[in-house]
């Protein structure tokens, strides 16, 4: 029973060191992983714009995966439209049906102001640089 608390003592400091470590490095990570909000057309031809959860794909993908043959690695340095990812590319190297689903409900990318499909993006953006 004794060893049983000191167990439990010793995983809730340890939780609660490595919490404060992550809340130290936060910042950054979130400048370069957050949600990113891609909107160079969307509002100006009445879609909602798009939140591309960065760190749901960098969790199961390789940087090299995208970067920097698919996207630039700048926010706003690629210009990516519906045509573009139809023919299959950006986003539609893997939104095709095969890789991932394939976009043809709308509401899962354009979520900006309203994420109707409950998706699990932080909602959060990046800051500016
Ligand atoms: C896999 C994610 C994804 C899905 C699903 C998706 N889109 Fe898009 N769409 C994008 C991205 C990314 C852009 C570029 C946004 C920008 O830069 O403004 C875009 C841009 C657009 C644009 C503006 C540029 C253009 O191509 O005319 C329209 C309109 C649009 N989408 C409509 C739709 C409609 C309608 C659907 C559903 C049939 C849809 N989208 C589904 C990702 C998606
Ligand atoms: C599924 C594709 C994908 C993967 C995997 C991915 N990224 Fe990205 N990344 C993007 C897209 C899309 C953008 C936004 C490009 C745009 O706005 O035109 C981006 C933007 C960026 C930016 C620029 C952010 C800014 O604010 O300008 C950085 C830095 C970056 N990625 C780093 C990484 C790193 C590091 C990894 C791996 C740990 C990674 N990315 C994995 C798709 C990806
Ligand atoms: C390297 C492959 C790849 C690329 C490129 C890619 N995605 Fe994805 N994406 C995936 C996979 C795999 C999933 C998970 C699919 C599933 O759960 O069935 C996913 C899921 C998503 C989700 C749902 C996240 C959630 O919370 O469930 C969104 C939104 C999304 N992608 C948007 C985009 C947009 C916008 C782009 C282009 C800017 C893009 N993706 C480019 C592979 C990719």
């Amino acid at each position: 029973m004794r060893h049983f608390r000191f167990l439990m003592v010793s995983l809730v400091l340890l939780a609660a060191v490595t919490g404060l470590v992550w809340v130290g490095f936060a910042p950054k990570a979130d400048a370069e992983y957050a949600d990113i909000i891609i909107n160079k057309h969307a509002d100006k031809e009445g879609m909602q714009p798009v939140m591309f959860p960065h760190w749901f794909h960098r969790i199961r993908f390789k940087c090299k995966a995208c970067h920097e043959d698919i996207f630039i690695m700048k926010r706003g340095a690629n210009d990516i439209n519906m045509s573009t990812i139809m023919k299959g590319n950006h986003c539609g190297k893997c939104h095709n049906g095969r890789i991932a689903w394939a976009p043809l409900q709308c509401g899962l990318c354009h979520s900006v102001g309203g994420n109707p499909d409950g998706l699990l993006t932080t909602g959060t953006q990046a800051p500016p640089k």
